[in-house]
């Protein structure tokens, strides 16, 4: 069975939002014809409820296609509240809640795969604490109590679903901006391997990314919506399929000259166990030279 998702991220409505990209979005979408659309994080810019009224508009809209992930980006957390109170945290997200409910780490289950969510985006917490001043409620953390959760739903899923994890933070290294999302990226990607992820949806770096995490488990990270692109690269957005025996990842890259978003690059990945070889294939074309990009915001 193959399942269509269409992964966006980082749409940050308030003044970064570029609603014409938007607008062509909500217009293509049903023809995209996605099994479901995940949207990973940040909403919104500043935790406001005009950006989170906008973001619930587009999730509407998407809803009238399919079935529709949302999921909290440090952007949609109101960190200045309770910094470094390891209890009750509600307040830090209720205007989220109240937009897109109090479920911070929602399930699909679709008949091809199960769709699990994580929670990194924690606002000023002791574990995305780093030695930077700005990754001050920028940087995410992996706890270990939502890896055993995702790890128990994956574990009781059904055989024939393709296990998906769902995050906000980059979970490899953004060419560019050379910037890990999460704080100890190195347990947190061992975590996700051993949670039996076989695809990963993330954004969070601004920059479209297709790669293979422990050489099995394959990453598709979501460029953004935003005037706030990587390098002033233009605007992504992914579209993955996972076959029975590959998982395709395609950009879909905003054409400022024609107003619409346009399929470019796919990048093919076998199935780690569900075909005869594993890896990249074919490999993905050399990174085109791009301008350094110094913003640490993501
Ligand atoms: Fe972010």
């Amino acid at each position: 069975m193959t399942v269509q998702l269409l992964h966006l991220s980082d749409l940050h409505f308030g003044g970064l939002a570029d609603l014409d990209q938007i607008e062509s979005l909500e217009q293509m979408l049903p023809d995209l014809r996605p099994d479901a659309v995940v949207v990973t994080g940040d909403l919104s810019q500043r935790a406001r409820h005009g950006e989170f009224q906008r973001a619930r508009a587009l999730v509407q809209t998407a809803a009238r296609t399919a079935p529709v992930l949302v999921i909290p980006g440090n952007h949609d957390v109101a960190w200045w509240l309770r910094p470094l109170i390891p209890f009750a945290k509600e307040p830090l997200y209720a205007k989220y809640a109240r937009y897109f409910g109090a479920d911070l780490t929602p399930t699909l289950a679709l008949p091809g795969a199960i769709l699990a969510s994580a929670l990194t985006s924690h606002g000023v917490a002791w574990g995305s604490l780093t030695p930077q001043v700005r990754d001050l409620a920028v940087k995410g953390h992996l706890p270990k109590r939502e890896f055993a959760r995702v790890r128990g739903l994956f574990e009781a899923a059904p055989r024939e679903q393709a296990r998906v994890l769902v995050l906000h933070h980059n979970v490899l290294r953004g060419d560019i901006s050379k910037r890990m999302g999460l704080a100890r990226w190195r347990q947190a990607q061992r975590r996700i391997v051993a949670s039996g992820a076989e695809v990963v949806l993330c954004g969070h770096d601004h920059q479209e990314g297709a790669e293979l995490l422990g050489g099995r488990v394959v990453v598709s990270t979501a460029g953004t919506l935003c005037k706030r692109t990587r390098g002033g690269r233009p605007s992504t957005f992914n579209f993955v399929t996972i076959e029975p025996t590959a998982v395709h990842i395609t950009y879909f890259r905003w054409d400022a000259e024609s107003r619409r978003f346009r399929a470019s690059d796919t990048y093919a990945f076998a199935r780690a166990g569900k075909g005869a070889s594993s890896g990249p294939a074919p490999a993905p074309p050399p990174a085109q030279p791009v301008p350094a990009d110094t913003t640490s915001h993501s």
